[in-house]
């Protein structure tokens, strides 16, 4: 397993430019399943969790090609509708595939998610909507079967906002009979992209950007060709790298219309932007100032960044409260980010973030995807050497950060074991 070893007390200074969606991309991968035809996404990047997508797509029958940041998806002749567990297991985002083949082959046997290492994760509202569009599921030795000669359009409303189980509904939707409408939709860009990826599909989608999403079912879907959005968690993380660096640090290709509250909660710590169309220039204060986060659908603060947002809090000030309402149990790099010498206690759901003058590095162990970046933020800014091991995570979501990290300053090594 490959670790990171990070030599700290490093100051970033310079431009860095962020990657395609992975958050965006998953689903878009998925809704080629819709159309048999070949379609051609472009801003890809290496991620393993979207190498995990595309061996999945091979085994339902697609034709799946990543190069040089295009990937073309062929899902001419799909014929089989089986999600296995040994992928779903390593990635939950699997479960995209069960909207799109319900639509087009009338089957899907996926094998239920488990739990992951940011607590329990259910696929209920996914279940209860497709089930509304006239599936008929049972759950059987691990798998959800789902079943459906012809889906027809219903009314659904989702009890709580959910970006997987918006996009799966309005992925099995886009050829039921009649018109879908969805109430409580999840309003994230990833969201919008899917709407976009599927109406240049031929998808009737209407209400983007706001709760109530409308898809009236279509006879036919063609491949298409799209640019991927820019990684808005991916463009955080380095916004946060530059808050807690003395030196101006800019972040190119990203979205800063996606990224409101991140900015305007990093100004509340001090710091000061310069914001393009499409970069963000950040210039972080003497001392940072303890800013509270409640994590919440967007627009409000992403739970993707709360991991990243704590290693800032912990070199504040003072002190500052973390409430995550998302994942209440996703707190695993606080023990971690404590070996660092930071001094954060939890209460429940609520990080309390006392800030010390000095993190000092240490070995630790990434325990998931945010968390590792939690933790390479905080071993760039510590004292001395950290070594962060099980980095495999930091791959699943980031594509080559310690490459990107190092041509801004950071001096990060990739020990493979
Ligand atoms: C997506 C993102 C993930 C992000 C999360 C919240 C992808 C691949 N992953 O995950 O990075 O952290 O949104 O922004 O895009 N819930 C239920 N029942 C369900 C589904 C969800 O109770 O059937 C709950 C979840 O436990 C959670 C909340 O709803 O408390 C939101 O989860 P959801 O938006 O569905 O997250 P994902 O789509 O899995």
């Amino acid at each position: 397993m490959d670790k990171f070893i990070i030599e700290g007390n490093r100051n970033l200074r310079g431009s860095i430019s962020v990657s395609g969606s992975k958050n965006a991309i998953l689903p878009v991968m998925a809704a080629c399943l819709l159309s048999p035809g070949k379609s051609i996404l472009r801003n890809v990047p290496d991620l393993i969790d979207l190498k995990t997508m595309a061996h999945l797509l091979r085994i339902i029958g697609a034709r799946v090609e990543h190069f040089a940041g295009t990937m073309t998806i062929d899902a001419k002749d799909i014929c089989f509708s089986e999600a296995p567990y040994e992928l779903v297991s390593k990635m939950r985002a699997s479960i995209y595939v069960l909207g799109p083949l319900l639509a087009r082959l009338g089957e899907a046997r996926v094998s239920f998610p488990g739990g992951c290492a940011i607590g329990t994760r259910p696929v209920d509202l996914h279940l209860k909507a497709m089930g509304e569009l006239g599936a008929e599921i049972n759950l059987e030795h691990g798998y959800i079967h789902a079943t459906a000669a012809k889906l027809k359009g219903s009314d659904i409303y989702f009890e709580k906002s959910s970006v997987g189980a918006t996009i799966n509904t309005m992925m099995a939707a886009v050829y039921a009979e009649g018109t879908t409408t969805l109430h409580n939709a999840a309003m994230e860009p990833e969201v919008d992209s899917t709407i976009d990826f599927l109406n240049k599909m031929g998808a009737r989608i209407s209400g983007k950007g706001s709760t109530t999403i409308s898809i009236t079912g279509v006879e036919h879907l063609f491949p298409v060709e799209m640019t991927m959005i820019p990684d808005r968690i991916e463009a955080g993380t380095f916004l946060i790298a530059g808050a807690m660096s003395r030196n101006p640090v800019t972040v190119r290709n990203c979205a800063p219309q996606h990224l409101q509250v991140l900015i305007e909660k990093l100004r509340q710590a001090g710091c000061e932007f310069d914001i393009g169309t499409d970069s963000i220039s950040i210039q972080a204060p003497q001392t940072i100032k303890p800013v509270d986060i409640t994590t919440l659908p967007y627009p409000g603060f992403p739970t993707d960044l709360q991991a990243q947002f704590i290693a800032l809090m912990s070199l504040s000030d003072g002190t500052a409260f973390i409430e995550d309402t998302i994942f209440p149990d996703r707190f695993m790099h606080v023990a971690e980010l404590n070996r660092l010498q930071a001094n954060i206690q939890l209460d429940r759901n609520i990080a309390i973030v006392k800030g010390v003058p000095a993190l000092s590095g240490a070995e630790v162990m990434a325990t998931d995807l945010r968390a590792s970046a939690a933790l390479v933020l905080a071993g760039i800014a510590a004292e001395g050497r950290t070594t962060v091991s099980r980095i495999y995570h930091i791959d699943r979501g980031y594509d080559r950060i310690e490459t990107k990290l190092n041509a801004i300053g950071a001096r990060i090594t990739r020990e493979t074991s």
